[in-house]
C-alpha cells in the first residue's frame, strides 16, 4: 500500500507521523473540515486536535495507539471555517507505509438525519443529542431492526412526554431531554451476546440474567461517556442523567416487580417510566425472533390491564386516551 493509494480511499483520510505532524490528507478530508491546505500543514499536530475533547482524552487515544496500534470511537470535531460541530466516527491506526511508520486516521461524518427512520426525532439536532444518537447507532450497528426499534421508542417517548407536559406531569423543557435520552435505553445490549439476544424460543435462567444486565451495563456505559465528557458536563448534565436513567430503569415496574433494582412508583425516574411504556408498546407491535407482532387493539388492551402494575397509571391514561394518534413509522 502506498500513500497515494490510501489517499484515494473514498472516505476522508488524514496521515500523520507518529509525532502527529500532518503529512497528507485527501480531498475529502479537506472538504469535510473546510481546511485550508497551507494552514493545516503549517500548524501540523495542533490542527488535528479540533474538537471538544480534552488533552487527556487525546492522551488516551495515543496510549491506545501505542499499546494496540488502533483506536476507534466517536469524537465531536469542528469545521475549520464556520466552526460548526460534527460527530465523527474516528478510527486511527498505526501503519507501515512505504517503509515509514505513520498514523492513518479515517474520519466518517455521521449524518444521522439521513438514516432511515430518524425523521421523527427532529428535535435532537443539538451537539449532545447527536452525540447520544451516534452512540446508540454505533451500539446497534449490526442490527437494523433493533436500531429502528430505538428510533420508534424515541418517537413514542416524545409523544408520551408531550402529553404529560400539557397536563403538568413533566416540565416542558424535559420533553426534548426525554426524547434524546430514550435513544440509549437499550445501549447495554451491545454487551449481550447476539446468540442470546436473537435466540428464538425460551431462555435459560443464566441467559435471562445476561439479558437483564443490559440495564446495568447501559447505565455504566453512560457513566463512562459522561465522565469522559467532563469539559462539557455542566451544560449537558441533565441529558446525561436522563440518559443514564433511561438505560438503567426502563425495565422497572410501577408495582416494584421489575428489574434491576425493583424500584416502585415514583422512585422510578420519570424518564424510565415514559420509556418503559414506549418500549413495550413498540415491542408488542413489532415482530421479534421469538414472537409475532400483536394487533394494535390487543396491545392497547394489554397496556390498560398493566396500568398500575407494570406502568405508571397516569401515563397509561394519557396513552389510551390518544391511542389512535400515536406516532407510527412511515
Ligand atoms: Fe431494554
Ligand atoms: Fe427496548
Amino acid at each position: 500500500m502506498t500513500f497515494n493509494e490510501i489517499l484515494a480511499w473514498p472516505i476522508p483520510v488524514l496521515i500523520t507521523d507518529t509525532q502527529r505532524n500532518v503529512w497528507f490528507f485527501n480531498e475529502r478530508w479537506q472538504t469535510l473540515y473546510g481546511a485550508n491546505r497551507e494552514k493545516v500543514y503549517a500548524q501540523s499536530a495542533a490542527m488535528v486536535r479540533l474538537g471538544l475533547a480534552k488533552q487527556s482524552d487525546y492522551d488516551k487515544i495515543i496510549a491506545s495507539l501505542m499499546q494496540s496500534g488502533v483506536w476507534s470511537g466517536a469524537v465531536v470535531n469542528r469545521h475549520f471555517e464556520d466552526k460548526h460541530y460534527m460527530v465523527i466516527l474516528y478510527t486511527v491506526f498505526k501503519w507501515e507505509v512505504e517503509g515509514q511508520s505513520v498514523y492513518v486516521s479515517l474520519h466518517q461524518p455521521i449524518d444521522l438525519m439521513s438514516v432511515e427512520g430518524t425523521t421523527a426525532i427532529g428535535s435532537l439536532n443539538t451537539v449532545e443529542g447527536i452525540f447520544l444518537k451516534t452512540i446508540a447507532k454505533i451500539a446497534e450497528w449490526n442490527d437494523p431492526e433493533q436500531e429502528r426499534h430505538v428510533w420508534r421508542v424515541s418517537a413514542l417517548s416524545r409523544w408520551i412526554a408531550e402529553m404529560a407536559s400539557t397536563v403538568g406531569l413533566i416540565a416542558d423543557e424535559d420533553v426534548d431531554v426525554i426524547e434524546a435520552a430514550s435513544v440509549v435505553h437499550d445501549i447495554g445490549k451491545a454487551a449481550v451476546p447476539k446468540e442470546i439476544l436473537f435466540k428464538p424460543g425460551g431462555l435459560s435462567e443464566g441467559e435471562r440474567t445476561h439479558v437483564k444486565d443490559h440495564t446495568v451495563i447501559g447505565g455504566e456505559m453512560i457513566d463512562v461517556l459522561y465522565s469522559q465528557m467532563n469539559s462539557i458536563h455542566n451544560l449537558y448534565r441533565k441529558l446525561f442523567e436522563f440518559a443514564k436513567d433511561s438505560a438503567l430503569t426502563h425495565h422497572e415496574w410501577w408495582n416494584g416487580h421489575g428489574y434491576p433494582k425493583g424500584l416502585a412508583g415514583e422512585e422510578i425516574p420519570v424518564v424510565g417510566r415514559v420509556v418503559a411504556l414506549a418500549d413495550v408498546i413498540d415491542a408488542l407491535l413489532s415482530k421479534r425472533p421469538y414472537k409475532a407482532s400483536w394487533p394494535p387493539d390487543k396491545v392497547k388492551e394489554y397496556i390498560m390491564q398493566s396500568s398500575g402494575k407494570q406502568f405508571d397509571p397516569l401515563f397509561v391514561h394519557l396513552v389510551i386516551a390518544e391511542w389512535d394518534a400515536r406516532p407510527v413509522e412511515e
